[in-house]
């Protein structure tokens, strides 16, 4: 049954994915934009490349054909950048910044946008606010394996990169069980552990270090050589991308900045167990392989969800917001809420509770 195209106060709008990919993004894209044309005929105009395709004006109509059959497709049909309009090279604003916000606002206007939708995690919407705040009407959407967006209560994307990290360390016990080692395991996730932590418990991790709670090497240690005198032959180690020591997170930005520049988190964390208790040692950073491949059956469900709440906010005129999941249902929340925001772990939040009730030791 077709349903009749019903009234709305965005004719045109423009969409766009930016930040690092991950699972979801075409389902999201279908969802508002299935939503947006099929039920209230909007016209759509498909950015590329994030921010850097509003600015040189790299565009292209979207028909349904275009947003057909990409619901399972990983990445984002219409590709992705780190362009950041309003820093220069050196990540500050300046006059070069100023051009490329300029050319945004006109190439917004040439183009007849009602709105601008933005798909994307912490930078983008913080972006989004800003171009908000001169002007444009904008509307976020939030994607991130990290689930680091404050005002959501979950990021899609997510639930895809935590079925796979938690079959990287499901596959990493039996070959640590053959060989007695301690395995180390680095996950994504930027400055929040979310990842790392709902991984290492959907894993079994032994030990899970996040960027929240620092760890102390002593304790890591003890734990390990308690286990060994439990009879335990291996021990499986999960770490966040931004997991750090008490002597680290005691460094000033620029010192601690240098001090891991060198190696990934988790090989530095290899090393450290491997000098504090002699025990063999191993470490495996999985990478982008995380924000790889199909989405999940969750982040269709929740990608397509906030998609085409998206599309009835554009409908209603509602400007200037993050759609967002809270609870049970699709809400949103002003822009300025995420904006210039990460949102970390809590340290009463309840899964470190329940990792340390099955005996993990969070490193302290
Ligand atoms: O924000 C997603 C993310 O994958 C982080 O987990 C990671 O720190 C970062 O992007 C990697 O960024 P890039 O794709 O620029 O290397």
């Amino acid at each position: 049954m077709t349903e009749t195209t019903r009234d709305s106060v965005t004719r045109t709008f423009g969409i766009l994915t930016a930040g690092g990919d991950c699972p979801g993004l075409n389902a999201a894209i279908r969802g508002v934009c299935r939503a947006a044309h099929g039920r209230y005929g909007m016209s759509i105009v498909g950015i590329s490349d994030g921010y850097r395709g509003l600015i040189e004006q790299n565009v292209r109509v979207l028909r349904p054909v275009d947003f057909a059959g990409i619901l399972t497709r990983g990445g984002t049909i219409l590709g992705a950048s780190r362009e950041k309009p309003f820093k220069d090279s050196a990540g500050r604003d300046s006059e070069v910044a100023e051009d490329k916000v300029a050319a945004i606002i006109k190439n917004y206007h040439a183009l007849h946008l009602d709105c601008l939708v933005v798909l994307g995690g912490n930078g983008t919407n913080t972006t989004g606010y800003r171009l908000a705040c001169e002007g444009l009407n904008v509307l976020g959407l939030p994607k991130t394996i990290d689930n680091d967006i404050e005002g959501t209560d979950r990021t899609f994307g997510f639930n895809s990169a935590l079925a796979i990290g938690t079959e990287a360390i499901d596959r990493l016990h039996s070959t640590a069980q053959s060989h007695n080692r301690v395995m180390v395991i680095e996950l994504m996730g930027h400055k929040a552990g979310w990842l790392a932590l709902y991984a290492g418990i959907a894993g079994g991790g032994d030990i899970i270090l996040i960027p929240e709670i620092p760890y102390d090497i002593k304790a890591i240690g003890r734990d390990l050589a308690g286990r060994s005198r439990a009879g335990k032959t291996f021990s499986i180690v999960v770490v966040a991308e931004g997991a750090l020591s008490i002597e680290e997170a005691k460094m000033d930005r620029k010192d601690r900045k240098k001090y891991r520049a060198d190696f990934p988190t988790g090989y530095r964390i290899a090393k450290e167990i491997e000098r504090e208790t002699g025990m063999e040692t191993r470490a495996t950073v999985l990478g982008y392989v995380q924000r790889g491949g199909v989405p999940s059956a969750t982040d269709r469900v929740l990608a397509t969800s906030l998609g085409t709440a998206a599309a009835d906010m554009l409908a209603r005129g509602e400007y200037g917001k993050m759609v967002a999941l809270a609870g049970n249902g699709i809400g949103a929340v002003d822009l300025s809420l995420p904006a210039g925001k990460v949102k970390t772990v809590p340290i009463d939040h309840f899964m470190l509770d329940t990792a340390k009730a099955v005996g993990t030791c969070l490193g302290v």
